[in-house]
């Protein structure tokens, strides 16, 4: 097993602290009910030094996922933007991924989350693409998996809750002890909704498609980029369901995801997808490649430049926090990023902007 090469500093609560002094109590409320919301951003080099790739739109994730599960986060979107440049700069590590994570601390138990005090963490290591490099070269084996996707009658997917990886928990468990790299998850109505940790697309006849929000999947930023690169081609794209046999019938299929980058997939279930050859995906790794190392101008305002926010003279807090009903931390927002995305009604079914 591989583990996580320890840094220097984590955010926590407001104040960068020593790695190893990152801890919680044993009976933190979300660790025994799955009560935790969280990111994954990632950082890469680029010629103006480190740059965090769509930032805003991560942050805009996260507070849509407190919102969901009535979080009342004690720092504001600014706050949180300056800490994942702080960090970075602390630890002065330029390609990583990042982690925040807010979750109800110790305090209460029992299962009304409310009552606990909730506690913000940015954490980050350095973490290659997480199905290998082997896998963004040659393509991944997937297996559909015999768990369902959550649906949002039981967990809501588009909030990135702790609780909703244990259901990818299951079918990525499922997938390695069958010899597979990757698990393909069906929604409750049997059509594709994506990966564990992956939204998934799929070419056919030059068309390229992905499932729609309403499938149940999680809102991917690299879905989102992935769905612009498409447009600005132009290449023809559908919001649209696919079935199990349409996995099987794709010319190419691939995973999108922060951790994943662009995947492609060569065989489900012992068929080989396509050709063997991907070019359309080949394509779309070399546009993202560009984008999140800063050799695109066209996406140029997705990147935050770490060396060139503002210096944090005062780190927000600036001590410990912080009760559901104390103030919230406030910063000067960072000079303003324009992650425009794709309308869903110029392409595909309709879908609302952003993740
Ligand atoms: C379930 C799930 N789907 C899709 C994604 C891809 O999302 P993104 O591209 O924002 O990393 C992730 C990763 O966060 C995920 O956990």
């Amino acid at each position: 097993m591989v583990g996580v090469r320890a840094l220097k500093t984590i955010w926590l609560n407001g104040k960068l602290v020593d790695w190893n002094d990152a801890r919680v109590h044993v009976l933190t409320h979300g660790l025994h009910y799955g009560y935790s919301i969280f990111e994954g951003i990632r950082c890469h080099e680029t010629p103006r030094g480190s740059a965090i790739f769509r930032l805003s739109e991560h942050l805009d994730r996260f507070l849509n996922s407190a919102k969901v599960y009535r979080m009342a986060l004690p720092f504001d979107k600014a706050a949180l933007a300056h800490a994942c440049i702080d960090l970075i700069q602390s630890n002065e590590i330029p390609e990583a991924y990042l982690r925040p994570i807010a979750f109800s601390g110790y305090g209460e138990m029992g299962l009304d989350p409310t009552k606990s005090r909730v506690e913000v963490a940015v954490a980050m290591w350095v973490w290659g693409p997480y199905l290998g490099d082997e896998g963004v070269r040659r393509g991944v084996r997937a297996t559909v998996s015999s768990w369902s996707r959550i649906d949002s009658r039981s967990l809501p997917p588009q909030a990135k809750c702790a609780a909703n990886y244990a259901n990818s928990g299951l079918a990525k468990m499922e997938a390695s002890s069958a010899g597979y790299d990757e698990a393909i998850l069906l929604n409750s109505a049997g059509m594709v909704a994506e990966g564990p940790g992956e939204n998934i697309f799929r070419v056919k006849n030059g068309v390229v498609s992905t499932p729609p929000a309403s499938s149940g999947i999680l809102r991917g930023v690299t879905r989102d980029s992935v769905i612009r690169f498409v447009a600005d081609e132009p290449l023809p794209f559908q919001r649209t369901d696919f079935t199990r046999e349409e996995l099987f019938s794709a010319d190419e299929l691939f995973y999108t995801g922060t951790a994943a980058g662009i995947t492609p997939i060569r065989e489900v279930d012992g068929r080989p997808i396509g050709t063997g050859e991907y070019p359309i995906t080949r394509l779309l790794q070399q546009r993202y490649e560009d984008a999140i190392h800063g050799r695109s101008d066209r996406y140029a305002s997705w990147l935050t430049y770490v060396g060139e926010a503002p210096r944090s003279s005062s780190p927000a807090a600036g001590g410990r926090s912080v009760g559901r009903r104390e103030k919230i931390m406030k910063r000067e927002p960072l000079p303003a990023t324009s992650g425009r995305s794709v309308r869903g009604s110029a392409r595909g079914s309709s879908e609302e902007v952003g993740v």
